[in-house]
């Protein structure tokens, strides 16, 4: 079966929240991580069949899912989990708050590299413990974790590391030797390892997503890994989420935090999971095929110099660029973008300086995308 990536779907009169910041706005929506594509038919004819059923009251996941869950991670990944190490949740930022609330106590830190998306810095403090934000490094175009600027930002009131695998916003789908330093360096400092892992379905490159619990039985023992369908499958307005935690003690804990705040997963976000596990597979191989198709045309653009002052790195994985702005010497860039019609994610929360980047989601049609390159180099020109 062909899907239609090409099939432009009206948003503005929706609920969406990306469409809605500039609705009666003749500004190109092209912020928040969700695609303009509908869900995967068999996603869609899961939940058809759920709302005809009628009654939607509370939820517990059903042994399916974590059937079809533990059989996604070992077809996926070569990943053994046993279905007591599964944690349900609505929503992985939520993971993201209750694993910083989970570990040490007020005023502990919690490390993260950035850029990152912005909830790796604010969970932590949320949760009254201190971020300690460790730039990464680019080495030879290429953005790397810098283990050794890490290894200086431990203090002895570390206590976890959040690490996003792949990468939001740089693209980067990290290797297994990479990852294996940065599991290295956790154990090494008896951190805890939040690895949240949301976008490993969207490997755009030929690399395999290694999840880091499968490093080593150590890194295993000590990680929390935050997995959602939201983002490859699209459907991250159904509040479906999991946290996959081997540990008992740690589970505990990460239990024990959750405790009267957290709300049960979405009973329609179940179902939405359970199908894209069991049946999305066609889906997202031709989703994947889009978004390449859609990186190459940013990356070929910025390579035949048709963007002048904007370079990027090349993008692994996600369906995000991380555009660097650096170079146009812009003052309020994100509001300049936004006069020529291109609302796109400003740098400086994900931890950019102000005025260097600006992330734009390609997880939109072709056509969409080729208009926002014409407004991006009538914008440069218009400086
Ligand atoms: C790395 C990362 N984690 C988490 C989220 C959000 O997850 P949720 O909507 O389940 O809270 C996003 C969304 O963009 C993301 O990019």
């Amino acid at each position: 079966m062909k899907f239609d990536f090409d099939q432009p779907i009206d948003r503005a009169a929706s609920d969406s929240q990306k469409w809605q910041k500039y609705a009666g706005r003749a500004i190109l929506p092209l912020w928040v991580a969700d695609m303009d594509f509908a869900a995967p038919p068999a996603v869609l004819d899961a939940l058809h069949a759920r709302v005809a059923h009628g009654v939607l009251g509370y939820s517990k996941p059903m042994p399916s899912l974590n059937e079809a869950t533990l059989a996604y991670c070992a077809r996926r990944y070569g990943w053994s989990v046993d279905p007591a190490w599964l944690v349900w949740l609505p929503g992985l930022v939520t993971g993201l708050n209750v694993a910083a609330r989970a570990l040490g106590e007020d005023g502990d830190e919690v490390l993260c590299a950035t850029p990152v998306y912005p909830p790796f810095m604010s969970s932590p403090v949320n949760q009254r413990r201190r971020t300690v934000a460790v730039p990464m490094a680019l080495e030879g175009g290429r953005w790397v974790m810098d283990v050794t600027a890490l290894e200086r930002a431990v203090t002895p009131r570390s206590r976890a590391l959040f690490l996003c695998s792949p990468h939001n916003p740089v693209g980067r789908a990290f290797s297994r030797a990479e990852l294996s330093a940065i599991a290295d360096f956790c154990v090494r400092h008896d951190l805890v390892l939040v690895s949240d892992e949301i976008h490993c379905d969207l490997v755009l490159d030929d690399l395999a997503h290694v999840p880091t619990a499968t490093l080593s039985p150590e890194i295993a023992a000590r990680s929390i890994t935050l997995m959602a369908p939201s983002k490859t499958y699209n459907v991250p307005g159904l509040g479906c989420s999991l946290a996959i935690i081997p540990d008992a003690k740690l589970r505990a804990a990460f239990a024990r935090a959750a405790a009267g705040i957290v709300p049960d997963a979405n009973v329609l976000g179940l179902v939405a999971c359970e199908a894209a596990f069991r049946h999305g597979e066609p889906w997202r191989q031709q989703l994947l095929a889009y978004l390449r198709g859609n990186r190459d045309v940013i990356e070929q653009t910025v390579a035949r110099g048709e963007l002048p002052g904007i370079t990027l790195t090349h993008i692994e994985a996600t369906y995000l660029a991380w555009l660097n702005i650096e170079e146009l010497k812009l003052t309020s860039a994100h509001a300049f973008f936004e006069q020529h019609g291109l609302g796109f994610s400003d740098g400086a929360p994900f931890g950019a300086a102000k005025d260097t980047y600006v992330r734009l989601n390609f997880g939109c049609t072709r056509a969409t995308l080729v208009e926002a390159l014409a407004r991006l180099k009538r914008a440069l020109a218009a400086r």
